[in-house]
């Protein structure tokens, strides 16, 4: 691999052994897939946050890295916690937990990283620009950033994503490179894809099929012609990239007329690409409902929910009385803006909590009440079950709430509504 002049200092130690211990990472893992050079990265999401997830192995990791010196070079965001990390004790999150959560944000913080917790950070102000190089964790994120925004990054793990922070550089290798964006698969939409629940299930079944590969869809209902997306089409799409992460491990997917590529760069596709036919989302929905009718907990927000989203929530629950638990997970700052415009009040009035920082799937959740839970999150439909434990419905973000101010999921709730 050729190395610059500063990239070889850098990796003989001469910034000190928290850089070189960074770009050993970097480089050892450029050397595995082929790369040929580093490239400078203009941001990174770090993940490997929940203390779930970490345990005191990873946390002393952590800690010796920042004993060393680390210091991240670009701007780094952090993905979410395992907790709301000033409310815990209303998710019924054990206080040992808690402190365990705040120790791992605060070596995060430590290192120069902003304590974002959340997993949309291009909401947040953390959003590349077209064609840059990042390097981002966390699989939704990933595909955000690829698809929506036209950025370059592969799926890194939490630490090659901090290493990445550390030396401001990645390996130029996957997506960083124009042939690996190129699609490996056509998915004809034959049927309508309207509400963002529905790309949702979109999501979960193309990526079954195509696991790791590109998808190109076409024929994807409320295409937009402008340049700029509106809040409902980039929410949307938002749910679509999540689930097809989480089903598969599609880390980029173009949409003709949507995503920025499909609209710009000549030969994406080819004529000889496979097809896959998509006319009909019943069989998604249906694989992601349990048959259960009592439901502990709603969750909305998975990727961590918008200010859109926030108000389209407490539009639905307004003088309501919720029967079941309602969570509406999102980053501090969205909460905040939400708070300001009386809506997180609405939510909370209805007997809703607006969960900052935190995720449901990290979270721990053997230590909570909740057994079932209902979203309109393929992806969370899809992860709750193993890795938190829980029975779980899926629908419309409306038949998620109908079914948390009634307490439970009855069969006029069943999807697909009319
Ligand atoms: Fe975000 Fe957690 Fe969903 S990280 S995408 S809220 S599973």
């Amino acid at each position: 691999m050729r190395l610059t002049s500063e990239e070889k200092d850098m990796m003989g130690g001469a910034y000190g052994p928290a850089v070189e211990r960074a770009c050993k990472i970097v480089v050892t893992l450029g050397g595995i897939y082929g790369a040929e050079r580093l490239v400078p990265v203009e941001s990174v999401q770090v993940a490997g946050v929940s203390y779930r997830n970490l345990g005191e192995a990873g946390l002393s990791f952590l800690k010796d890295w920042a004993g060393d010196g680390a210091r991240v070079r670009v701007p780094s965001t952090l993905n979410p916690a395992g907790m709301d990390m000033r409310d815990w004790r209303r998710m019924g999150i054990p206080d040992e937990f808690a402190s365990r959560q705040q120790a791992v944000v605060e070596v995060y913080t430590s290192m120069g990283i902003q304590p974002t917790c959340t997993c949309t950070p291009y909401l947040v102000g953390n959003t590349p620009s077209y064609g840059s190089h990042v390097a981002w964790s966390e699989s939704s994120a990933v595909s955000f950033a690829n698809s929506v925004l036209g950025a370059r990054t592969n799926r890194e793990g939490g630490p090659s994503a901090l290493a990445a922070a550390i030396c401001g550089r990645t390996a130029e290798y996957g997506f960083h490179l124009d042939r690996n964006r190129r699609a490996t698969h056509r998915v004809r939409v034959e049927c309508p894809v309207r509400q963002p629940f529905e790309y949702a299930a979109l999501g979960y079944w193309v990526g079954r099929e195509v696991r790791n590969g590109v998808p190109y869809f076409q024929g994807l209902q409320g295409a937009s012609s402008r340049d700029t997306l509106s809040p409902a089409e980039r929410d949307s799409l938002k749910l679509l990239g999540a689930a097809l992460a989480a089903s598969g491990a599609v880390a980029l997917y173009h949409a003709q007329g949507i995503t920025p590529e499909a609209r710009t760069v000549p030969g994406l596709i080819l004529d000889d690409t496979p097809t896959i036919t998509v006319n009909t989302l019943d069989p998604a929905i249906e694989a992601l409902n349990a048959p259960i009718d009592i439901l502990d907990l709603v969750v909305i927000g998975c990727p961590h929910a918008s200010f859109e989203e926030i108000r389209n929530v407490a539009d639905i629950v307004r003088s309501c009385q919720l029967q079941s638990a309602l969570w509406v997970t999102t980053s501090r700052a969205v909460r905040e803006q939400a708070e300001d415009m009386g809506w997180v009040q609405i939510i909370e009035e209805a007997g809703g909590q607006v969960v900052a920082d935190g995720c449901v799937v990290v979270a721990p959740m053997q230590s909570t009440r909740y057994r079932t839970l209902a979203t309109n999150s393929a992806k969370m439909a899809f992860y709750a079950q193993p890795h938190a434990g829980l029975q779980v419905r899926f629908g419309s973000l409306e038949t998620c709430l109908e079914a948390a101010i009634r307490g439970r999921w009855s069969k006029d709730q069943e999807e697909p509504m009319p």
